[in-house]
């Protein structure tokens, strides 16, 4: 018997599911131990080195809430520090995302069949260098060979095009509005051929936003009928808001009204909710959808696409009825809700084969063989090819030339960032010398410091730019100021950024690749070991 071993992985941020390509070539999700097809991304502390993972943690922050760790997503590859203190010990986001990783091989692995070796896993298209580098590490400290990391809307489309029969090009539009991030992705389908076209995304706006504004419109409710009583110290009772906030939102999904009963200090409150009330409370939320909607709708007139043969709604979130009508009211568009839970998981599950088929050194029998697919299922995943953009702009630092103070006094001139890599450039991108000058007489060495557009939108100002590696070219000749120094940007088809600098005149050069966060392999190792000691449960 073939054993499965390549994954599909979506690590959201509130909910996470694990996916493999059966022997007919169908994605299929794995269901964890209670039945369910996502796990809750959460994990509980309950001793050092024993942590519960998913529901069993969900119901367990109610009770120890200073013991469990939430939506660790949005603090991935974050540039302040955000390690979580659990019985005296600091966890990485990383680590945490790793110990859900493991409970979801755990948990998979629970039937023979399965062995989780090799997994794609999925991230938000608008997250950067930074965030996607933790997300391959999380895998590697799980003691997962990532395949590589792909898109979350990529990855959904992959997955609607192996569904659809008919051939010829297909331009389809993707929102996923998870828990935690909103994202959207126009695509070009055509046949074996995945072309991304646009990329926008907030990473910072999802569900529990809508969660929060509901949770904050109880306690003034609560504290309106109680104004003598103020529960907001009490981690247990803040918890349980929160999750009685969101219970809130999920049921106005389906009916038109909620009441709620609140409890504390030996009072009680009753809470109506309509859903006219959640669409007031949250209408900048959806307004924020909509502009991000809107962006990379532009993104993708500007290159020729103005019509969509089919807009698919991905995540959690999109459940809720008022988001497909802002859509339609607000930018004409006629949405379809696509298997919101799973088509992330089963997109990946499709690439991760495709991925591994297209390793294979061995011959295409050899491939489905491995695999347990048929040769004419080898060939096509061998064939499929997914072309990706650059998910933001990528730059150098450098002396705004507008600035009259350039030429007497650089060292005074403002400081923009030159981007030399746009997003939606299609990848592998190279974006070819492009001319600084050295600003002092006789300088013999320019510091070459890149950066990564940090907002929504490309923006030359430093302070919109987080600034990403650093290189220093020396060696160069003496002469006045103004000599050329090429700088030269490559990013490979799965992201890795190669940096390369000359001096044409004296062929001084410096190359480097970006090294993202501070962790080289001997620390990886370490929290690989550290993870590992961790009993593990759902
Ligand atoms: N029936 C429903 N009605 C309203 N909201 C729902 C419903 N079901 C799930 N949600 C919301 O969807 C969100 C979770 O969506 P999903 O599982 O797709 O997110 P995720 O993949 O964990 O996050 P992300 O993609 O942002 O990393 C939560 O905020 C949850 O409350
Ligand atoms: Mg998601």
């Amino acid at each position: 018997m073939t054993e499965y071993t390549t994954f599909g992985i979506d690590l959201g941020t509130t909910h996470s599911c694990i996916a493999y390509v059966d022997r007919s070539g169908r994605p299929v999700v794995v269901k964890n131990e209670i039945g369910a097809e996502t796990t809750p991304s959460v994990v509980y502390f309950e001793k050092p080195e024993k942590v519960l993972v998913g529901s069993a943690a969900k119901n367990s922050a109610l009770l120890a809430p200073h013991l469990v760790a939430e939506m660790v997503k949005r603090d991935m590859g974050s540039r302040v520090p955000s390690d979580r203190v659990y019985h005296k010990k600091k966890y990485t986001p990383e680590e945490i995302s790793a110990l859900i990783l493991r409970e979801l091989v755990r948990s998979t692995e629970k039937n023979d069949e399965f062995r989780v070796k090799d997994v794609v896993i999925t991230v938000p298209a608008h997250f950067g260098i930074a965030e996607r580098d933790a997300t391959r590490r999380a895998g590697e400290i799980a003691k997962l060979n990532v395949l590589d990391v792909l898109d979350e809307p990529t990855a959904a489309a992959l997955h609607y095009q192996t569904t659809q029969s008919g051939t010829g090009t297909r331009h389809v539009l993707v929102c996923d509005l998870g828990g935690g991030t909103y994202d959207t992705t126009v695509i070009r389908l055509q046949d074996k051929d995945f072309q991304v076209i646009s990329i926008a995304g907030d990473d910072k706006l999802g569900g529990a936003d809508w969660d929060e504004r509901i949770r904050d419109r109880l306690l003034r409710e609560f504290t309106a009928q109680h104004p003598r009583i103020d529960p907001t110290a009490d981690d247990v009772f803040m918890q349980d808001l929160m999750i009685t906030a969101e219970d809130v939102k999920k049921t106005l999904s389906s009916k038109q009204s909620h009441r709620v009963g609140l409890r504390f200090g030996g009072v009680a409150a009753q809470v109506e909710f309509t859903r006219a009330m959640v669409e007031e409370l949250t209408v900048d939320l959806l307004d924020r959808v909509v502009d991000v909607t809107k962006r990379v709708i532009d993104a993708a007139a500007r290159k020729g696409v103005r019509e969509f043969d089919e807009v698919l709604l991905v995540g959690g979130m999109t459940k809720v009825p008022s988001v497909a009508a802002a859509l339609q009211e607000r930018l004409g568009l006629e949405t379809r809700l696509y298997e919101p839970d799973l088509a992330v998981a089963k997109g990946a599950a499709l690439f991760a084969m495709i991925s591994r088929a297209k390793r294979g050194a061995a011959s295409t029998q050899q491939t489905a063989d491995d695999l347990g697919i048929s040769v004419g299922q080898a060939e096509a995943m061998i064939s499929t090819n997914v072309q990706r953009v650059v998910s933001r702009g990528f730059g150098v630092k450098g002396v705004d030339p507008a600035d009259p103070l350039a030429q007497t006094r650089p060292m005074q001139a403002r400081q923009i960032v030159v981007h030399l890599l746009q997003p939606d450039t299609p990848l592998p991108a190279d974006s070819g010398p492009y001319p600084f000058m050295t600003v002092a007489d006789n300088q013999r060495m320019v510091e070459v410091e890149v950066y990564e557009q940090a907002g929504l939108v490309p923006s030359e100002e430093v302070a919109d730019n987080t600034k990403i590696g650093r290189g220093r070219l020396s060696g160069l000749p003496a002469g006045p100021k103004g000599m050329q120094i090429d700088v030269s940007f490559v990013m490979s088809e799965t992201g890795q950024l190669s940096v390369h600098a000359t001096e044409p005149s004296s062929g001084a050069e410096l190359r480097f690749d970006l090294q993202i966060g501070n962790m080289d392999q001997r620390a990886i190792a370490s929290a690989q070991a550290g993870i590992a000691k961790h009993d593990v449960s759902g």
